[in-house]
């Protein structure tokens, strides 16, 4: 049944000429089949060079709009229409343009985790990969930053020559992690290496050895001596990170589960092929044209490391 399945989407895949992209969170099945697992800068960057005539993004709902927005010809579809990113929701157009008004001269970098319409407003989009840089990147010494408090502070941490107006915006899964729970770990495993996302509540980056994307904690991981490493970020990663490591031991936190990210099965990856119309992603104009000037840049920005 299940090998069926994986057939008929293997073939659709050819027949379609499809790039098959699927975030680092995503269900350990869905994983296997993409033809790149990456973070949010690399499978950005993958989907602006592509030459497939269709993008089929395993992920939340902004990251296949930002698919599309980098690559307004190509036929970009989300498995699951309804799987969003809660944080990416809460900064909203109205609310940017009214908070530009009170810091004229700031200039708004926006997290690749919000919508097409806050991103149109922005001047630069980052990703958790590369937000310093980007920040660096800058010549204004009056940032906006959005909609992530936490990345916001983190990137304020290093970068310490301009000022850093936060967003209150938040990741659930990464903000409900405290640094008690963190504690609590690191005392059941005192040789583990600590790395956390920057999503984490500073309380926790401060405990952590390194904070870094979900590509750049699976970098360390490879390149770390430790064998035992407690992971702060969504539980999905675990699996990537064991099949890369097999012979390290990783420690996750079970509660750090994102409903949204959880949603796409490889049922509605076929669902999706075989009915693009109803899987594909509108970016309407002038919003396309402007978020694709904040995401053209971003992409060009190195990564943190
Ligand atoms: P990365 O860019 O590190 O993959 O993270 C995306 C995300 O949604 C984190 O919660
Ligand atoms: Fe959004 Fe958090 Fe899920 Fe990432 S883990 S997609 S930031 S809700």
């Amino acid at each position: 049944m299940i090998e069926n399945l994986k057939q008929k989407i293997e073939m659709l895949i050819k027949e379609k000429n499809v790039l098959f992209l699927a975030h680092n969170y995503q269900r350990p099945e869905v994983q296997d089949m993409a033809h790149h697992v990456g973070d949010s800068l690399e499978l950005s960057i993958l989907a602006s060079k592509s030459d497939a005539d269709i993008i089929l993004f395993a992920g939340v709902h902004f990251m296949a709009e930002s698919a599309k927005i980098l690559s307004p010809d190509k036929l970009v579809l989300l498995p699951k229409i309804d799987a969003g990113c809660p944080m990416a929701d809460m900064a909203d157009e109205e609310s940017l343009i009214a908070t530009k008004k009170k810091h004229p001269g700031a200039a708004v970098v926006s997290y690749v985790n919000s919508t097409a319409k806050v991103k149109a407003h922005s001047d630069i989009c980052c990703t958790s990969a590369n937000a310093v840089r980007v920040v660096q990147s800058l010549d204004a010494k009056k940032i906006l930053f959005l909609p992530d408090r936490n990345l916001a502070m983190y990137t304020a941490s290093k970068v310490r020559d301009k000022e850093i107006i936060p967003w209150p915006g938040y990741c659930s899964v990464h903000d409900n992690l405290d640094a008690k729970e963190v504690i609590e770990q690191k005392a059941a495993h005192p040789d583990a290496m600590f790395m956390a996302h920057p999503e984490c509540r500073q309380e926790v980056l401060e405990l952590a050895d390194y904070a870094a994307s979900t590509s750049g904690m699976l970098k360390l991981a490879k390149e770390s001596d430790s064998k035992e490493i407690i992971v702060g970020t969504e539980i999905g990663l675990i699996h990537r990170l064991e099949k890369e490591n097999p012979t390290k031991e990783f420690i996750g936190f079970r509660k750090m589960v994102c409903a949204n990210m959880k949603k796409t099965g490889l049922d509605d990856i076929l669902h999706a092929l075989e009915n693009v119309d109803e899987h594909a992603i509108q970016v309407p104009e002038p919003t396309l044209s402007m978020a694709k000037k904040a995401l053209d840049k971003m992409v060009a920005v190195p990564r943190n490391f």
